[in-house]
């Protein structure tokens, strides 16, 4: 049998990982400045994350959820603390796209009604309700082309305004920094204005905070940077399992759960719930929510020095250099010469940067020192 061929490879095999090196069967060793799609949170083979995914291993892996598992009251509560969303509860599941297909089902079932408010440019997985809600006509199949979405620009308050109050929307999706997209961000105003619109329209908020969650832009999540902003619903996955597959949505309490809402056989198993823990373990007792704030000015300081980069997107740990050509040949060039994987996005002019949050300046300085010998 042969692998269903979607993806287009560099020819990189990696054979292991530690922190922000990642090294290949050839024995050449990378620097990873893009932590696979922003996956990477506390480095990869971080000592603390292997010893509590073993530790849990050597105990158990798995149980169905319909039995008691005490760990996913451990990681509710430890998430509830460190993100400053106790009064929200948690549903686990196993991947970013089906965090986002659950909260629309979600918002359908509490609201009673159907339509979706999303963004352009923005990116919410590729699973029904998710890819529909998703700004791309190519990855949209005529089955998700059933669901009824309207895709809106960021900050046209009038849009958004004659939309929303036509009493058929169930919830507006929206990713406070888009990821995929390439880093725009709704302005203060705007986010404000939909908030308060999703209020006086019974319409639940949803923030995508997949890619832009757990820490990496300089705050637990991507919201918070903004005054005044609740949104019903918050969306997780990526940076939450450092690469072992997990999904959360967190409920705003004052949504009703009822047996059978919503279910999931593997969502929340043992292994994920050790992964999770370990990872906001890690995040709290090395300070690494501080550190990606602090490291984005020092970024900025140094991306200022290279002239050939018009504008830096992004906040924290989730970065992005917008260049006036198209970067996926630098890309390639900084893998091969400099040994160095960085991102790109729908946005073909911005290279995206998304480390481990615990690197640190040295790191940067080599990341600049190399951008520099390829731009030369
Ligand atoms: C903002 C956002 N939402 C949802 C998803 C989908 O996540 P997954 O690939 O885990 O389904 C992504 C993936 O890139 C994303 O960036």
């Amino acid at each position: 049998m042969n692998l269903f061929d979607v993806y287009p490879l560099y020819n990189v095999t990696p054979v292991s990982a530690n922190g922000i090196l990642v090294t290949d069967d050839q024995g050449k060793t990378y620097h990873d400045f893009y932590g696979g799609h922003a996956v990477i949170s506390i480095g990869h083979s971080h000592p603390h994350y292997i010893q509590r995914l073993k530790d849990q291993l050597d105990k158990i892996g798995f149980y169905s959820n319909s039995i008691k598992n005490p760990l996913q009251v451990e990681l509710a509560t430890k998430l509830g603390a460190l993100s400053n969303c106790e009064d929200y509860n948690l549903f686990l599941i196993n991947s970013g796209a089906e965090a986002n297909e659950n909260a629309l089902k979600l918002a359908s079932f509490h609201t009673g009604k159907s339509r979706i408010i999303a963004f352009k440019n923005g990116f919410h997985g590729r699973t029904s309700a998710a890819v529909a809600a998703t700004d791309n006509p190519k990855i949209n199949a005529p089955l998700n082309q059933q669901q009824k979405v309207t895709i809106l620009p960021l900050d046209d308050v009038q849009a958004f305004e004659k939309e929303i109050s036509k009493n058929d929307v169930c919830s507006v999706i929206i990713e406070t920094i888009q990821g995929v997209g390439g880093l725009d961000e709704p302005s203060a105003a705007f986010y404000k204005k939909v908030a308060a619109l999703c209020k006086e329209n019974n319409v639940l908020l949803i923030a995508d905070e997949v890619q832009c969650g757990f820490g990496r832009s300089g705050k637990f999540f991507g919201f918070q940077h903004y005054e005044g902003i609740k949104p019903d619903i918050i969306t997780i996955a990526k940076g939450m399992g450092n690469g072992f597959p997990v999904g959360g949505v967190l409920i705003h309490e004052s949504i009703e759960a009822s047996y059978g809402l919503l279910g999931t056989t593997f969502g929340g198993n043992h292994l994920a719930c050790a992964a999770t823990l370990a990872v906001l373990e890690v995040l709290d007792s090395e300070n690494l929510i501080e550190n990606a704030a602090t490291l984005e000015s020092y970024f900025r300081e140094k991306a200022a020095e290279i002239p050939q980069i018009k504008r830096v997107k992004g906040r924290g740990l989730m970065l992005g250099l917008e260049f006036d050509f198209e970067v996926a040949d630098l890309r390639k060039r900084l893998i091969h010469n400099q040994l160095l994987f960085t991102g790109g996005a729908k946005d073909k002019y911005i290279l995206r940067v998304l480390p481990a949050l615990n690197i640190n300046k040295e790191h940067l300085d080599l990341f600049f020192n190399a951008l520099k010998v390829e731009l030369a």
